[in-house]
């Protein structure tokens, strides 16, 4: 194994080793991709304390989320596709995440199906959920992830529609890629991804599949969203969800401290800042901005997580100190999947957990529970102060 020492060497490899489309579409934001990129750039506007003389052995990173016991507050976050950016992808991440002992969040639109995925794996994953018209789809999909026994339901709100995304256009996304001359000429300087693919029969979306009424051509993400997804969705709706699911809920998408209070009342376990990962509405506000707000309009009545940016464990340290009790990485372990496998997802938690410790130390902290405001320096009106 090459010696990676960061999250950015992951990348490196991860954009050598993967078809030209499952990068891009990993890598992309919304539009003009402000978002996207101010997602993790802001979190540059923080500063951290050093602290120096303070007893620093003993460290732990162990916390709960959700009442869960996590060995570092990050779990990962549910991606579409992941099974395209290595073979079976999903169960190769939900193992690494387990052995890890972080949590693991299968996406709805994932390529290994829920049962694959709790089949090939001996712990308990979350499971992700659209807002779908579909009621049979959505009923079924919630008992599934029962049956499964998915230890979360994670409802995504954010998704009543799809952001565009130029380049997943421009290329033709689909899973599993068309045999077009561009595809081809990509693919075949991708030996060791197609051949791993050429062993799996997992290469279509496996949730939907044989799953969902009228979805034409099962490989379109984009003619399956343009269909299913629910433009009407609102607070009632979700309502319908929670009662459609007795386990632990977060709601995932939450941008604006007045959703915040909404979601307070569907009864959900958690909140999750987050605009998608910069995918969605480009020009929102950046996570790590919005996260103050939030905590102060429900910080003290639900768990508030965090996604969207989160690259290092510094970013992590930021974020809890900012309050938030967990945080979520997508990228941040796609990139280590792409470029290593099952041992990447491993390599990039623990590059996270190691920056984490570390950075915990050196600020003088050797707790998650220590961790607290006074460890950041936040410059004044980071938050903005919008007219
Ligand atoms: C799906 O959620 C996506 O962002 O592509």
């Amino acid at each position: 194994m090459p010696v990676i020492t960061c999250i950015e060497d992951l990348k490196r490899i991860y954009e050598r080793r993967v078809p030209r489309m499952f990068y891009d579409y990993a890598e992309s934001g919304s539009y003009t991709e402000q978002t996207f990129r101010e997602n993790t750039s802001d979190f540059a506007d923080i500063y951290l304390k050093q602290r120096v003389a303070i007893d620093m052995t003993g460290r732990s990173t162990a916390t709960q989320m959700i009442g869960q016991d996590v060995s570092m507050p990050v779990a990962l976050a549910p991606v579409g596709l992941t099974g395209m950016q290595s073979a079976d992808g999903e169960i190769k991440a939900a193992r690494a995440a387990g052995n890890f002992g972080v949590p693991f969040t299968l996406s709805t639109m994932s390529i290994c199906s829920i049962e694959d995925v709790a089949e090939n794996t001996d712990k308990p994953f979350w499971m992700q959920v659209y807002t779908l018209t579909d009621d049979d789809f959505m009923r079924r999909l919630f008992d599934r992830a029962k049956d499964a026994k998915c230890s979360a339901a994670v409802i995504t709100v954010d998704l009543q529609m799809l952001g565009q995304r130029h380049k997943d256009l421009k290329n033709g996304l689909s899973a599993p890629p068309k045999p077009t001359l561009k595809n081809i000429i990509n693919l075949s300087t991708k030996w060791r991804w197609g051949l791993e693919m050429l062993g799996t029969k997992r290469r279509g979306f496996g949730n939907i599949i044989g799953h969902a009424k009228g979805v034409n051509d099962p490989s379109s993400l984009f003619e399956w969203t343009a269909k299913s997804f629910d433009q009407a969705l609102d607070w009632d709706r979700i309502k319908e969800f929670r009662k459609m699911w007795d386990g632990p809920l977060i709601i995932k998408g939450i941008i604006d401290p007045r959703d915040a209070v909404k979601a307070l009342d569907v009864g959900a376990d958690a909140i999750i800042v987050s605009n998608h990962g910069g995918r969605q509405l480009d020009g929102a506000l950046s996570a790590i901005r919005a996260l103050p707000p939030i905590m102060d309009a429900v910080g003290d009545k639900i768990e508030v997580h965090l996604d969207s940016g989160i690259r290092s464990g510094q970013d992590v340290l930021k974020a809890v100190a900012l309050g938030a009790k967990g945080t979520y990485i997508g990228r941040a372990f796609i990139y280590g999947l792409g470029a290593m496998g099952e041992p990447g997802v491993t390599k990039a938690l623990e590059v996270i957990h190691k920056e984490l410790d570390i950075s915990m130390g050196l600020a003088g902290r050797r707790t998650i529970d220590e961790i607290d405001r006074d460890v950041l320096m936040v410059p004044k009106g980071f938050s903005g102060e919008w007219e």
